[in-house]
């Protein structure tokens, strides 16, 4: 068993935060929660009341092979991604390439106090092997598989569907499940760089598997067109709903520019939203309508979308989300933002035993400096999810094992040695 002493705050609902002032909290060895109570004199192993634990965060969408070209600003979406992007995943053929990096991603994750990911690899399998090999040795989560693509995109990243879906089958033999930690996707990119048939392929493999699906939807205005060209469809969201990858095990990332009727559709399918504002900004592509999600109960998780994003910190995506949604006229309040960021977006993603510090969660947590002044849920909000000159997390922990640890490394991640 371990205690730890300290303040807490964890989400209970969309609305409503609790904090704890002066909490201990035992974690099993098997690595959940087992109580948290109020301090009264108990043993404890570690003091951390200088500063606030959270949950972990959870990342719904986040593009491994992307790490290196955080703030690559080449336009909007198609020129970015012909620019900047599909140069970079090419290089993930190289197999010790693929490996440096899933370290440096790995790295980037857990000093974000980021403990679960949805991640998107490039498009060859040896890649996302090497990211769930090091996802398994530091501890963290990660949902995740290579992007299929098989067309309109560089010959060197089109793999055609026969043996694309054959190889995610083999890495989910070794992977999917794994420690309860590692879980695999099907992941057709995008309906520009996807045949019908690749996407129909997908989505069965997946719902025979059990996998998750996740694609990008309706993210720029010029890809929407192209999409309902490509497939002679009459919105975008049919191209993705004739081949069968709309459902409660779907994660669609971005969800822009839709019709009322895309977002009936989407909420009568079950279908989560991986919702990922500071790309919106960075790449021009709009603002999501968050009030049209939440009117339907559609749910949501936050996305980073390195690299299109600009930060592996998710609360950097819960500020942005606030700024994106007051541009469309709706307030959000901190309590809904961190709910995304936590509890919310693990519930979104399958995982209802994680964001929350409470007894029967897994021990999945986040230590925060806090200024002296802080010192209720509102200020610690504040400081948490919209200070962007806040330093990362102090130590994070996944099944109560620390799986970062800041030490005196206020700088970039990959300046200190993986443990
Ligand atoms: N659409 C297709 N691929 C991508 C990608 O890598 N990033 C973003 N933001 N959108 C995409
Ligand atoms: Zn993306």
């Amino acid at each position: 068993m371990t205690v730890l002493r300290a303040r807490v705050l964890t989400p209970r609902s969309p609305d409503e935060v609790l904090w704890l002032d002066d909490a201990v909290i035992r974690i099993n060895p098997g690595g959940s929660i087992e109580g948290v109570e109020p301090y009264a004199g108990q043993a404890v192993d570690l003091h951390l009341s200088t500063g606030v634990l959270t949950p972990g965060f959870v990342d719904s969408h986040v593009h491994y092979p992307q790490t290196r070209i955080v703030g690559a600003a080449s336009g909007p979406l198609l020129q970015w991604l012909n620019h900047s992007t599909f140069p970079e995943e090419q290089r993930f053929a190289d197999l010790e390439h693929a490996r440096e990096v899933a370290r440096v991603f790995v790295s980037a994750l857990a000093a974000a106090g980021t403990t679960l990911a949805m991640a998107y690899g490039p498009v060859y399998p040896h890649a996302t092997d090497a990211l769930f090999a090091e996802v398994e040795r530091r501890g963290l989560r990660v949902i995740g598989g290579p992007v299929l693509m098989d067309e309109n995109c560089p010959p060197e990243l089109q793999i055609p569907a026969g043996p694309a879906l054959a190889s995610l089958e083999k890495l989910a033999d070794r992977w999917h499940g794994c420690d309860g930690r590692i879980f695999v996707a099907a992941i057709p990119r995008f309906a520009l760089c996807c045949s019908a048939s690749l996407m129909a392929g997908a989505a069965r493999l997946a719902r025979e598997r059990g996998w998750w699906v996740s694609t990008h939807l309706s993210e720029n205005l010029e890809e929407g067109r192209i999409a309902r060209e490509l497939f002679s469809a009459a919105d975008y969201l049919q191209v993705y709903e004739d081949a069968g990858l709309v459902h409660r095990r779907s994660v669609l990332a971005h969800a822009i520019h839709l019709s009322d009727g895309e977002w009936d559709r989407i909420q009568a399918a079950g279908a989560v939203i991986a919702h990922c504002p500071d790309s919106n900004f960075f790449l021009g592509s709009g603002r999501f309508h968050a009030s049209a999600a939440m009117a339907r109960g559609v749910p949501i998780a936050l996305g980073t979308d390195i690299a299109a994003g600009r930060s592996f910190r998710i609360p950097r995506a819960a500020s942005s989300a606030y700024d994106s949604a007051l541009a469309r006229g709706t307030t959000l309040t901190p309590s809904q933002l961190f709910w995304w960021a936590t509890r919310g977006g693990a519930s979104a993603l399958g995982h209802g035993n994680l964001g929350a510090v409470e007894p029967g969660f897994e021990g999945d947590l986040v230590w925060h400096d806090l200024p002296a002044w802080v010192d209720d849920p509102v200020g610690a909000l504040a400081w948490i999810l919209f200070d962007a000159d806040a330093p990362r997390p102090r130590r994070v922990w996944v099944r109560g094992r620390v799986v970062w640890d800041r030490g005196q490394n206020t700088g970039y991640p990959w300046e200190t040695p993986a443990s």
